[in-house]
C-alpha cells in the first residue's frame, strides 16, 4: 500500500533535517548505516513505523495529537476562509493543506490525517456541526431503542472525501513521513451519539450501561462494523498506520470498559488488513493495561497520568507505547519543556518501541515555538548515545 504514495516528484516536501543533524560522532558511526537511502530527491523517514513495530530506531520519533489545529495561526486563517470546520474537513484539498501545515514548521516524524472522529456518525445520518467555540453537536441522537435498532453501517461513499484527502496527502508527502489514518473507538463514538454533544460525565451513557446494556452492546457493535470498514478503506487509500481514539473509555468501570469499549475495539483490530501498525489511545484506562496489551494492537497510547516507565517495563516486550507528556507542559518555556522531554525519554528506557507524543491533544493556547522546542528536544535527547543504544545490534534492513 505504501508503494501507492511513493514519490511523484514536484512536491514541496523538504528534507527531514532535525533528526540527522548534530549527532555525536560516535553515535553517527553507529546509526549512519541505518539511515534509509535517498530516493526521489527525499529521504523517506520510516522511524515511526519502525518504532510501532518495536524495531530499533536511530532516535525516538515524535508526532503530536492535534498537531494541525487551532494553535497554528495558518490553521485559523484557513478555517476562517473555509467558513467552518466541516467545510475544511470535507474538502480533500483543504484537508490535505491543513494536514501538512505542522510539517512545514516542525521536523515531525509523522503526518496525521486532518479530519474528525465524528465524521462516521455524521455519515450514519446524525447531522454533525461544530458551532464556534462550542464543540461538536449532532442534530439527531441515538439514545433510545428505536434509534439504535434502526442504526446501520454507513455507505462508505459518504466518506469518500476522507479517502480522497488521504490520496492528496500521500502525493504531497511523497514518502517524506508516514501518514496516520484514524477513527474513534466504538464506545467513544457511542458517547457522542447518545448525548448528541460533549459532556463532563456522559451520564446518559453510563446509565444505559446498567439499565439497557443490550442497547449499548448493539450500538457499539454497529460502530465497530462501521469503523473497521472505514479504517480498512483508509489503509487502501494509503494510510501507513491506523489509530483509534478512545477518549472516554476511562469513564467506565474496568469490567464495563472491557465489555463496551475494549471488546468491540478488539473486533476492529482483528479485521484490519494484516501488517498495518495500529495505535490505541485510551484516556484514563491505565488500570486496564494488562487487557489492552492483549488486544492485538501494535502500540498503546498513554495519557499523562499513566506511568510510562512502568508500562514499558511490564508490557514493552509485547507492545510499543506512545505518549505521554502533559499537553500543558507546552504552555511553559523551552527550558522546562526540554527538561520534561528528557525525563520522559529517560523513563521510557532504551528498548525499541517508543513514540513520543503528548498525553492528549495540544491545547489551542500553545505557542508554536514551544512545539518547535519540544520536537528539537526529543530528537536531540534521544539521538545522544543513550538514544543511539536503541539501535545497537539492530541489523537495519534499510527498508
Ligand atoms: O490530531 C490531529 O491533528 C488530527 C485531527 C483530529 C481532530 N480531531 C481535528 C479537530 C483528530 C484525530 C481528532 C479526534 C477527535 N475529535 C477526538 C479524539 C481525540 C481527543 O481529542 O480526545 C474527539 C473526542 C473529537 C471530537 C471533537 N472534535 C471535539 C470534542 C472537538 C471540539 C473541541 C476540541 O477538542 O477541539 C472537535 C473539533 C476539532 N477536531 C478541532 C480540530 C482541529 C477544532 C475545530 C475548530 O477549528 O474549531
Amino acid at each position: 500500500m505504501s508503494a501507492k504514495g511513493r514519490p511523484q516528484g514536484g512536491s514541496a516536501a523538504r528534507e527531514p533535517d532535525g533528526p540527522s543533524q548534530g549527532r555525536a560522532p560516535e553515535c553517527e558511526a553507529r546509526t549512519r548505516s541505518s539511515e534509509p537511502q535517498a530516493w526521489g530527491g527525499h529521504r523517506p523517514n520510516d522511524t515511526l513505523l519502525r518504532a510501532l513495530r518495536r524495531e530499533p530506531t536511530p532516535y525516538v520519533p515524535i508526532w503530536l495529537m492535534r498537531q494541525a489545529g487551532r494553535y497554528l495561526p495558518e490553521y485559523a486563517a484557513l478555517r476562517a476562509r473555509a467558513g467552518s470546520f466541516m467545510a475544511l474537513a470535507t474538502n480533500p484539498s483543504l484537508a490535505a493543506e491543513v494536514t501538512l501545515q505542522p510539517l512545514a514548521r516542525f521536523p515531525l516524524d509523522a503526518a496525521i490525517l486532518f479530519s474528525d472522529i465524528l465524521t462516521v456518525p455524521d455519515a450514519m445520518g446524525l447531522g454533525l456541526c461544530f458551532a464556534d467555540g462550542e464543540g461538536p453537536r449532532f442534530a439527531r441522537t441515538t439514545a433510545d431503542e428505536q434509534a439504535i435498532a434502526s442504526l446501520t453501517v454507513p455507505d462508505l461513499e459518504r466518506l469518500r472525501y476522507v479517502f480522497d484527502a488521504i490520496g492528496e496527502i500521500k502525493r504531497a508527502l511523497a514518502g517524506r513521513v508516514p501518514l496516520i489514518g484514524f477513527a474513534g473507538s466504538p464506545f467513544t463514538l457511542a458517547c457522542y451519539m447518545i448525548e448528541g454533544r460533549g459532556s463532563a460525565d456522559f451520564a446518559t451513557v453510563r446509565r444505559m450501561a446498567f439499565a439497557r446494556p443490550d442497547l449499548l452492546d448493539r450500538l457499539v457493535r454497529v460502530n465497530a462494523n462501521a469503523v473497521s470498514a472505514y479504517l480498512a478503506e483508509q489503509a487502501r487509500a494509503g494510510a501507513d498506520a491506523l489509530m483509534l481514539f478512545d477518549t472516554w473509555g476511562g469513564l467506565l468501570s474496568p469490567a464495563a470498559y472491557r465489555r463496551f469499549s475494549l471488546a468491540p475495539t478488539r473486533s476492529i483490530l482483528a479485521r484490519l488488513p494484516a501488517g498495518i501498525p495500529t495505535i490505541l489511545f485510551t484516556k484514563g484506562a491505565a488500570v486496564s493495561l494488562p487487557a489492552i496489551a492483549q488486544s492485538g494492537v501494535s502500540c498503546i497510547g498513554l495519557d499523562w497520568t499513566a506511568d510510562l516507565g512502568y508500562a514499558r517495563r511490564r508490557f514493552g516486550e509485547r507492545v510499543a507505547f506512545q505518549g505521554n507528556l502533559d499537553p500543558l507542559a507546552l504552555l511553559t518555556d523551552p527550558y522546562s519543556i526540554e527538561r520534561a522531554a528528557s525525563a520522559l525519554i529517560a523513563d521510557s528506557g532504551a528498548a525499541p518501541g517508543y513514540v513520543f507524543n503528548v498525553g492528549h491533544g495540544i491545547v489551542p493556547a500553545t505557542p508554536p515555538e514551544n512545539v518547535a522546542a519540544l520536537v528539537a528536544a526529543v530528537h536531540r535527547a534521544s539521538r545522544s548515545c543513550n538514544g543511539a543504544e536503541k539501535t545497537s545490534g539492530s541489523g537495519h534492513s534499510g527498508g
